[in-house]
């Protein structure tokens, strides 16, 4: 197997804790390489659910080492609890997580700095999940932010967090924000990363070793291609690079090493927060997309719990996504939420100014504007059960993944009709 990347094709939660679970069993390694605990990946085993925010979904598969990489911006206090919890659920994970020591921290000014920037912005904010991404990165790229090799000394690292949280507590009163308290702040920062510092690693060196032993490595993304910082619907877009080339730059793997990229695209389209969606549905559509929240799947934010914007499959995103990450097998999800639809429809150009393309436009503007073109489809009426190669599927289900895989030009590897790892149809062929 190699090295694989997994990636978003859309706005996140394509379903990337159901695949990195699955390809996981495969793999010695799993990383993730950007975010922090703004992701939410849900791994359905057995009807037990799990939703994982920094730690690498294949801490589920025994013996199987996750990293958090060097792209990450990693909340102590957020992977403290997180750490509990899991232990509490599935055994000690000791030796088997690792966090990058150059790895960024977010503390808890950058919190209170996304929720002031929001409010600052609002009619125009961007919905962030308000876990301090933004600002974290942004220290990071000021060359201001706190690393996690930092740590290794505690006195060391206590005097240079007072001294950041006091130019944190100075900035917060210029913007018009609380202080944060110096003493309990401290106390709870410190508390976490005691309980953390035995898991600081050079996991590059860690890598390296494993590419050159030919090891199997899974990079986890996070987010999806179009909340990426360069090629997402900017400015509303997550602060780090969630494409393949992000997972490289945030494991610190090298691209000759990479076997196959997998991009997951959902076989509708959601969104959670502002910005552009062109294919966004009208209000009965969207919540017959979305669910009731009833089930675990229905589509209200794993981090966040809103409800998520609902639409169809966007095949101009897709073709994008698939063109900047590289992707080399695409897995397509939540098939079976369309076996309620009599017809569906699928995006496969946008009209703009009287003019047809399918290229993705970088103005928001402009995009706003963009009016999808739609093909249609008959629906399959059945539900999706026990299928196990995508030829056991209905011969309308068949039609609408085959068009998917034609008009992207790259071969679906599996269709996945629901949260458990069976509920997976791979390529007859394959
Ligand atoms: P991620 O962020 O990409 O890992 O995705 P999320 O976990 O945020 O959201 C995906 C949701 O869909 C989770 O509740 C999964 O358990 C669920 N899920 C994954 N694949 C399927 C599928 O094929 N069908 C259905 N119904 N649910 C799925
Ligand atoms: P996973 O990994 C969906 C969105 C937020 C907001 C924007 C910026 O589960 O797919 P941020 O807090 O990152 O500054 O918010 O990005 N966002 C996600 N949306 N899935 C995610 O992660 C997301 N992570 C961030 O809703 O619109
Ligand atoms: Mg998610």
């Amino acid at each position: 197997m190699g090295v694989n990347i997994l990636i978003g094709l859309q706005w996140g939660d394509e379903g990337k804790g159901k695949f990195v679970d699955i390809l996981a069993e495969r793999s010695e390694v799993v990383v993730r390489c950007q975010g922090g605990a703004n992701a939410g990946h849900t791994v359905v085993i057995g009807g037990e659910v799990f939703a994982l925010h920094l730690i690498p979904s294949g801490i589920l598969r025994d013996g199987v080492v996750c990293v958090i990489g060097n792209g990450t911006v990693v909340d102590p206090i957020a992977l403290a609890g997180e750490l509990r919890e899991i232990q509490a659920r599935i055994g000690e994970v000791a030796g088997r997580l690792l966090i990058s020591d150059r790895a960024h921290l977010v503390l808890p000014w950058h919190r209170r700095l996304d929720t002031l920037a929001e409010k600052t912005l609002g009619a125009s904010s961007i919905g962030t999940t308000l876990k301090g991404i933004g600002p974290a990165y942004t220290d990071k790229a000021r060359r201001s932010g706190l690393r996690w090799h930092q740590a290794r000394d505690r006195d060391a690292f206590a005097a240079r967090f007072r001294a950041s949280l006091r130019e944190a507590n100075r900035l917060l009163g210029i913007l018009g924000g609380d202080p944060l308290p110096e003493q309990e702040t401290e106390a709870e920062v410190m508390e976490a990363v005691d309980l953390l510092r035995p898991h600081i690693a050079d996991t590059v060196s860690l890598l390296h070793a494993r590419v050159r032993e030919g090891g199997n490595i899974l990079l986890e993304g996070a987010q999806g291609t179009m909340l990426d910082v360069d090629f997402g619907t900017y400015p509303f877009v997550t602060s780090s690079n969630t494409t393949a080339a992000g997972c490289l730059a945030g494991s610190g793997i090298p691209p000759g090493s990479v076997q196959d990229v997998h991009g997951l695209l959902k076989a509708f389209t959601t969104r959670v927060g502002s910005g552009p969606f062109p294919t966004e549905a009208e209000a009965a559509t969207a919540a017959r997309l979305r669910g009731d929240g009833h089930n675990q799947w229905d589509e209200f934010g794993t981090t966040t719990g809103r409800p998520r914007r609902c639409g169809w499959l966007d095949l101009v995103v897709a073709r994008y996504g698939t063109r900047v990450n590289g992707v080399t097998r695409l897995h397509l999800t939540k098939l079976d939420v369309l076996s309620q639809f009599p017809e569906l429809k699928i995006c496969t150009a946008y009209r703009l100014d009287g003019a047809v393309g399918s290229d993705f436009p970088a103005d928001t503007g402009r995009l706003l504007n963009c009016e999808p073109v739609y093909e249609k489809f008959p629906g399959w009426g059945e539900p999706l059960a026990g299928c196990r190669t995508l030829d056991d599927f209905p011969p309308e289900a068949r039609n609408y993944v085959r068009r998917i895989a034609e008009f992207l030009e790259v071969e679906i590897a599996s269709v996945s009709y629901g949260p458990e790892r069976g509920q997976t149809a791979f390529d007859p062929s394959a």
